[in-house]
């Protein structure tokens, strides 16, 4: 399916849109199987979105005991660290919504033996989607992703081996341009989501943007190149700051064929 570039005049508007696309998808997954199943994006980006998202406005929209939580990747650090995505969450949406704790599946980032904590969470996928590890990798219903300003996202960083895992759904991927190690879902898992969310905001962004959705394709040096789910939609929000050098102007998101 094609990707749709959405534009907006700020990082507000990111967000609104972001949270009801959340719920949008929610609701469109619990009428078809039952049940929503979502990777949160990390990062400071998605803030503003889990914010508007636990506001009883939109939450009591969303049946939270048919939902389960998981993450894109997750840093090194325990879960009340200040820079740990599950802490990010938690405390922006997770802790004020009703979904029962056991359908929270954090990434143990604290553990000393990432590996471990890798396929193990491989595990929890494979007992959430009920799926064995040697099928194929699970079908989120909705994937939320962030871009840094390399280009990277989840934990997919330019020039490090997870760019090249086809097999394993979860990996401890080395990142030595930050001198640690991070928990990362892989492209093929991404890939395989109904739909991927990406929000970008702010001009930091506006070159790797451009590199991304307009230069030469080269995922070695721009990992977020990587993401072009199969048989899914591929969705870019991006606010006008980031979207500054692009030569295509995004769609107007009130007249686009994605509406939410
Ligand atoms: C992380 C994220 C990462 C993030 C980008 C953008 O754990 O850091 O998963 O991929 O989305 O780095 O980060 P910002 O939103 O903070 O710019």
């Amino acid at each position: 399916m094609p990707r749709v570039i959405l534009g907006f005049d700020d990082d507000e508007a990111v967000a609104q849109y972001a949270a009801r696309e959340f719920v949008r998808r929610a609701r469109a997954a619990i009428e078809a199987s039952g049940g929503f199943k979502v990777a949160l994006a990390g990062g400071s980006t998605p803030r503003r979105a889990y914010e508007l998202l636990a506001d009883p406005s939109l939450s009591v929209q969303v049946d939270w005991e048919a939902t389960h939580i998981f993450f894109g990747d997750e840093r090194a650090v325990p879960p009340d660290h200040p820079d740990s995505n599950y802490r990010t969450a938690f405390e922006t949406l997770l802790s004020k919504v009703r979904i029962p704790e056991a359908q929270i599946h954090r990434m143990e980032g604290e553990r000393s033996d990432l590996d471990t904590a890798a396929t193990d969470y491989e595990a929890t996928l494979s007992e959430a989607f009920d799926l064995s590890v040697e099928s194929g990798p699970p079908r989120f219903d909705l994937v939320m992703l962030g871009m840094g300003d390399d280009g990277h996202t989840a934990s997919l960083f330019p020039g490090t081996r997870a760019l090249d895992e086809t097999r394993a759904w979860v990996v401890a991927n080395d990142v030595p341009q930050k001198a640690t190690r991070r928990l990362t879902l892989t492209a093929p898992v991404l890939n395989a989501a109904r739909c991927v969310m990406f929000a970008v905001e702010g001009e930091d962004k506006a070159a790797p943007l451009l590199a991304v959705l307009e230069g030469p394709h080269d995922p070695n040096r721009f990992p977020s190149q990587l993401i072009d789910p199969a048989d899914g939609e591929l969705l870019w929000l991006v606010d006008r700051a980031a979207a500054a050098r692009l030569s295509r102007k995004p769609e107007d998101p009130s007249n686009s064929r994605v509406s939410s």
